[in-house]
């Protein structure tokens, strides 16, 4: 097997908001930088799919807005899940990271003053969500872009990460390897520091938002390398994805939708959102998932099984201008949203849980550090409209700043040898002609995950998943791989397969942990939450026990 080698102070995996600010500090801090990125730099990840906004005190619209309202409403919307110090972080940094992106090249929409404009969103007490129309993940992307080239940060593209590499000791990450997957050779790279920033994974479930690479494989990376994975039963399911025509199932409709004023409705005609929670269209997004999912189950949904989202009530140009994507979208499959409803069901769109992160992004194990979606806390048990933007970019420059500092502390060292021996092994024992495709065992996957590890969930359906998850673990060891070498999609979805199911076991585990309800983990077996048992963070570690974090205004 061919194998390149290349050496870097700081390696970033994943290349979207998190990744690019991440390689962008380490470059402004002198680090030689290498981001690596499972699909094409720039262009894959979620952060460029991101519509509505991003949240920051500024005040600019509400006045009375401040960094404390955003805290608390970031805890109410996480349930007090949330690590308080990461919220703070989040809520302190982000308008600074909002004018560096500025700074890039990025332009927010202003109000007439030359001032911010700051749209309202889900959970939130302020107009509070600053945005480029419904493409702000799009504009910042280019700004990023933009920013990642100018100072340098080399960057590989179509190369996915496999493992992370340990020296001889065991004690200290010291770089990753990998395919890539132009031939299907091997990769593996030093680093003094490495981030993983490699996004979520939407793909466990059959409807998401998700772009196609978010399958988890960063997370679980982690996972096996022995950090502490949190939260795991938290994922968030957007209340409005498309839901025809089959292509784009799941494709999202923006939260700025109804940011914008639009109204919810079922087929009975009734604006039904009153009768669940005082805020309507703009309660959490767990909230208005699950009421969105009562109305279909109780059968007051569409024929193709979603509720009507409508904006026909709003002035015409306002829909052009602060929804533009939304009206092209829709016109693609020949609907006028000025003059028509939506159909709108929920889809998988963000995991809370993940990679347990300090202060400094680093994870328990020495030199890995991680941020955005790969890591858990700052979310708590459902994260608010708005935030992951912001998060991306406060924990990327907090990630990029502390693993500057580490990678100038530390030489490099070389990798256990023989973990890549294994790896190399584990990988080429996938090439061989086996009996079921890896495509058909992850849609099995993502059946499973809709069937019972969805919006609502229980104790038989959970335990039902673990099985079948568990058989569908051993297929995993016979899959149909053939040999070609260029893109070879067979083996990265295997690769992917082997991943997820994984990364769904935890999931599965946790939320059995859960015996309460809470933010976006909804057990109908114990409907109500439970503070004085369940306000704590599940903590999974491969080496040990389960543990627990306290959680709260007041948590450790
Ligand atoms: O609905 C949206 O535009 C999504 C925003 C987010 O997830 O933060």
């Amino acid at each position: 097997m061919k194998i390149t080698e290349y050496t870097c102070d700081v390696l970033v995996i994943g290349s979207g908001g998190a990744g690019c600010k991440c390689g962008i500090i380490a470059r402004k801090n002198k680090q030689d930088v290498i981001m690596v990125s499972k699909g094409l730099t720039f262009k894959s990840g979620c952060t460029m799919l991101a519509e509505g906004g991003y949240n920051a005190v500024f005040g600019y619209v509400d006045e009375a807005d401040s960094m404390q309202l955003h805290i608390l409403d970031t805890l109410k919307g996480g349930a007090f899940l949330n690590d308080l110090h990461l919220v703070h972080e989040l809520v302190l940094e982000s308008p600074k990271r909002l004018i560096e992106l500025e700074s890039y090249g990025c332009l927010f929409d202003r109000q007439e003053d030359g001032r911010l404009n700051q749209r309202a969103f889900g959970g939130q007490s302020c107009r509070r969500t600053c945005f480029k129309g419904d493409q702000s993940g799009h504009e910042m992307m280019l700004g990023l872009k933009e920013e990642v080239i100018r100072e340098g940060v080399k960057t590989h593209s179509e190369v996915m990460i496999t493992k992370l590499l340990f020296d001889d000791d065991h004690t200290k990450i010291v770089g990753a390897m990998g395919i890539s997957l132009a031939d299907g050779s091997l990769v593996i790279y030093h680093s003094k520091a490495t981030v993983i920033a490699s996004g979520g994974c939407g793909w466990l479930y059959p409807v998401t938002s998700n772009a196609v690479q978010k399958t988890g494989d960063g997370i679980i990376m982690a996972y096996e390398a022995g950090a502490d994975m949190m939260d795991m039963e938290m994922v968030q399911f957007h209340p409005t994805g498309m839901v025809s025509p089959k292509s784009r199932k799941g494709v999202l409709i923006t939260e700025a939708v109804r940011g914008e004023g639009g109204h919810l409705i079922n087929t009975d005609g009734e604006r039904f959102m009153i009768n669940y929670d005082s805020r309507q269209e703009l309660a959490t997004r767990d909230i208005v998932a699950r009421s969105i999912y009562t109305e279909i189950q109780e059968g007051r949904g569409t024929e193709d099984g979603g509720v009507y989202l409508s904006v026909t009530h709003l002035p015409e140009e306002q829909v052009q201008t602060k929804l533009h994507t939304m009206v092209q979208q829709f016109k693609d499959v020949g609907i006028d949203i000025i003059n028509e409803p939506m159909v709108v069901a929920p889809t998988a769109h963000h995991f809370m849980g993940g990679i347990r992160i300090d202060g400094n992004c680093e994870s328990n194990i020495k030199n890995l550090f991680a941020a955005g979606e790969a890591t858990s806390g700052v979310h708590g048990a459902n994260r608010l409209g708005g935030n992951a933007l912001a998060d991306t970019q406060v924990f990327g420059n907090i990630a990029g700043v502390q693993s500057s500092k580490r990678a100038q502390e530390t030489d490099l060292e070389q990798p256990d040898k023989k973990e890549i021996d294994d790896e190399i092994g584990r990988i080429s024992s996938l090439w061989t002609e086996g009996t079921y495709e890896p495509e058909d065992i992850k849609t099995e996957i993502q059946d499973i995950m809709w069937k019972y590890v969805a919006i609502v969930r229980d104790e038989e359906g959970l335990k039902q998943a673990q099985i079948e998850l568990d058989k569908l673990q051993e297929k995993t060891k016979d899959m149909n791989v053939p040999s070609y070498t260029e893109y070879n999609t067979h083996l990265v979805t295997a690769l992917e397969v082997i991943s997820m199911i994984k990364l769904a076991k935890l999931i599965v585990q946790s939320a059995l942990l859960r015996k309460e309800s809470r933010g976006a983990h909804y057990r109908i077996d114990y409907p109500e939450k439970n503070d004085a048992e369940y306000l704590k963070s599940f903590v999974i570690n491969k080496n040990r026990e389960v543990t627990t974090v306290k959680r709260g205004l007041f948590d450790d």
